[in-house]
């Protein structure tokens, strides 16, 4: 079981400009880290990253942001952000529950295990990419492999990493995510 904490990210709500606001603190790391590039440019991955950890998704005013902080055309943020998929662009819930479903996982009961969660919390487990519940505190979705295949079925909650997981293991997670 991992030990990263990580805290929840915020969340907006809406795609509302007036909503989309970096914090001076962050803004300020921003422009640091953007000093170790020998061109602005590089530093993309990194600013969409920081944006996204911050408000769990990338609107279209961050990818307009990061064009501006960068010097680039939008354009070109937007298929960064298109082509990664570990960038999304619409909201996800404050705890974003990733499960393995590649080989090993597959193997182990990932599927099974993905079920599970979207039983639990009155999601879609056949539906189409990320399913969030409506009260916006879970996403569930399937991954690939996360680099922990010997100890099948994987998931991370958030930053936090899972092995071994069983159905009563997966409740417990759901438990400690409720009561925080
Ligand atoms: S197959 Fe799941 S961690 Fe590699």
């Amino acid at each position: 079981m991992g030990n990263r904490h990580a805290q929840p990210h915020e969340q907006i709500e809406t795609h509302d400009p007036m909503t989309f606001v970096v914090p001076p603190q962050l803004e300020a790391e921003i422009d640091e880290r953007i000093t170790h590039y020998p061109q602005k440019r590089s530093a993309s991955l990194m600013l969409l990253h920081a944006l996204q950890e911050h408000f769990g998704f990338l609107p279209k005013e961050a990818i307009e942001w990061t064009a501006r902080k960068l010097e680039v055309q939008p354009i070109h943020m937007h298929e960064l952000v298109t082509f990664y998929p570990m960038f999304r662009q619409e909201p996800v819930g404050k705890y974003v529950i990733k499960v393995c479903r590649t080989l090993s996982c597959a193997l182990g009961g990932s599927k099974q295990l993905h079920e599970h969660f979207c039983s639990k919390l009155g999601l879609d487990a056949h539906g189409h990419g990320i399913q969030t519940t409506k009260d916006g505190r879970f996403s569930v979705e399937f991954v690939e492999c996360l680099a922990s295949c010997g100890t099948a079925p994987v998931m991370m909650c958030n930053e936090d990493f899972y092995e071994g997981v069983s159905h009563a293991k997966a409740d417990a997670i759901l438990a400690d995510c409720k009561n925080k």
